[in-house]
């Protein structure tokens, strides 16, 4: 009786092993679930990022390591993203990617994911500290969360930087003012508030008179970009001199209310935007864009992916990640 359960035990274990080895004799396949939640869909360089962090932890994959990606659309709400987040961690996800819907509500998405022992990556909209202390203390005090992005202060100087390697400084007329409008993102975001500011700062730094029209936020969108603009356009018509615009989504909604209105960028009017969109590219080389910013979506989500990865493995990592804008103006294709 003995030999017997001895015999029966001993195929039992050989049957288990069969069936979680490969038919080749490999090890067990590992499966990570990794779950990322976007602000919103609906944009278009989110849209980009997204598709790429799909694409660089497929290239990832092997015979042993295999992902499997739950991505969810926060429809830029807050009760939206944060049962999102409930859902993931009721799902026990290996590791979460997050594009903050609201920054302001960081603490509260990262406290229920540290609670749940879930390495996260922040990607995209960075949480800043309290009182101008930039380095946010979720992510410092947390050996297992990190942010990754870039620093929205260079974007800004080098869309200021664009406008000053032109002949006339963006001083069209010649009346030694430089008339602008400044479209903005979602002013929650750090990267509309540094964007607007550092281009402006970059004028001024190098001693040219500003004169600030317009300001208003199209919320990264490409039609209250276009609304805004043809607003500005009707109230301030040939005064305008310079439009800038927080990101390229808004820039092609501006493009389109200048060319309504007969305006000619390069001729009466500049035009700036930032990410470096396929789109804006075409036009900054034509000529029908002055210049663009190229927010790296690629560097951006490899290296959140990289991290994620090693987050996975155990490996200790860095708080803050850093991935460098790109200046593209007419002499970046030459
Ligand atoms: C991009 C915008 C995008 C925003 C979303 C920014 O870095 O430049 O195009 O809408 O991120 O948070």
């Amino acid at each position: 009786m003995k030999k017997l359960l001895t015999f029966v035990l001993a195929l039992m274990m050989i049957f288990s092993m069969t069936a979680c080895t490969k038919p080749n004799g490999g090890d067990e396949v590992k499966t990570y679930k990794v779950g990322v939640a976007i602000y919103r869909y609906n944009d278009n360089f989110m849209t980009l990022y997204r598709e790429e962090i799909k694409n660089y932890f497929k290239s990832l994959e092997t015979d042993k390591v295999k992902y499997e990606l739950s991505f969810v659309d926060g429809k830029d709400s807050m009760d939206e993203q944060s049962n999102q987040i409930d859902t993931f961690i009721a799902q026990k996800m290996d590791v979460i990617i997050l594009n903050l819907v609201q920054t302001s509500s960081a603490e509260v998405l990262i406290d229920k994911i540290v609670a749940a022992d879930i390495p996260l990556v922040l990607i995209n909209r960075e949480p800043l500290g309290d009182d101008g202390d930039e380095s946010y203390e979720g992510i410092l005090n947390n050996p297992k969360v990190c942010y990754v992005g870039a620093d929205a202060r260079q974007s800004g100087t080098y869309q200021g930087e664009i406008v000053l390697a032109l002949e006339d400084k963006g001083d069209i007329n010649g009346d030694g003012v430089v008339n602008y409008i400044m479209i903005m993102g979602d002013v929650e975001n750090v990267d509309a508030q540094y964007r607007t500011e550092y281009s402006i700062k970059a004028l001024v730094d190098a001693g040219v008179k500003v004169n600030c029209l317009y300001q208003d936020t199209a919320i990264w969108d490409q039609t209250k970009g276009q609304e805004l603009v043809a607003n500005a356009l009707a109230q301030f018509g040939d005064q305008i001199e310079v439009v800038f615009c927080n990101n390229d989504g808004m820039a092609l909604g501006a493009a389109q209310a200048l060319r309504d209105a007969g305006r000619t960028v390069g001729v009466d009017v500049y035009l700036l935007g930032v990410d470096a969109l396929d789109e804006c590219q075409e036009m900054v080389k034509e000529g029908t864009m002055t210049g663009t910013v190229l927010n790296d979506h690629i560097g951006q989500s490899h290296t959140a992916v990289d991290v994620a990865i090693k987050l996975l493995n155990g490996e200790a990592i860095e708080n803050y990640y850093w991935v460098d804008y790109v200046k593209v103006d007419k002499a970046y294709f030459n």
